[in-house]
């Protein structure tokens, strides 16, 4: 890597175990063309099969981080200059707003949310589960902590995951 790539800004790529989280390479593509850096970190459920966990690493050139680093070993990733989560899932935008950080994702999620770091989400939550109480104050609190959200995807009508938006969302902080 040369000094020049270093000094590329790095996008965390959050990865939630949804169907879609397949074609996540579609945003690491996309990202890599625009200049940054990708490190990718998964949930542990994602990692349970929901996307070619190789070709990802293959594609962003580092290990996808997934659990907590030991005390002793390095940073793995240096700090984020954006963070996109896609897709996100019910699940982890609920415990992101609650605070709760029992997944490296998670904890990832609630810190950097304090550093003033843009994070924009695209959502992949069915639209049964978009109806409950919960999930709809999870939005309310989140967008008030300045979290960016791309418009709801349920996957039901056939219309293509926003990856692209999902990344246009903290275009402008570059
Ligand atoms: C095949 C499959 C597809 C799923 N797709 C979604 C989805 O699109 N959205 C969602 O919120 N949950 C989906 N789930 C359920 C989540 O995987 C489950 O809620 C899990 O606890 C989420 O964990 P995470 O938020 O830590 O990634 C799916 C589960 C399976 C088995």
């Amino acid at each position: 890597m040369t000094e020049q790539d270093e000094q590329r800004p790095f996008l965390y790529v959050v990865v939630c175990a949804a169907g879609i989280a397949s074609g996540v390479g579609t945003l690491i593509g996309a990202a890599r063309e625009r200049g940054w850096r990708v490190g990718v970190i998964a949930t542990p459920h994602a990692m349970n099969g929901f996307f070619d966990t190789a070709a990802v690493e293959a594609l962003t050139g580092r290990p996808i981080r997934s659990a907590w680093r030991r005390p002793d070993d390095p940073r793995p990733f240096p700090d984020p200059d954006a963070v996109v989560v896609a897709p996100a899932t019910f699940n982890t935008i609920n415990k992101w707003a609650a605070g709760i950080a029992d997944t490296l994702a998670l904890g990832t999620l609630c810190e950097v949310t304090a550093t003033g770091v843009p994070v924009g989400v695209q959502p992949c939550v069915s639209a049964a589960l978009a109806t409950h109480p919960a999930y709809r104050e999870s939005l309310i609190r989140l967008r008030g902590m300045g979290v960016r959200f791309g418009s709801p995807y349920d996957g039901a009508d056939g219309t293509e995951f926003g990856w692209k938006p999902a990344l246009d969302l903290v275009r402008q902080e570059r």
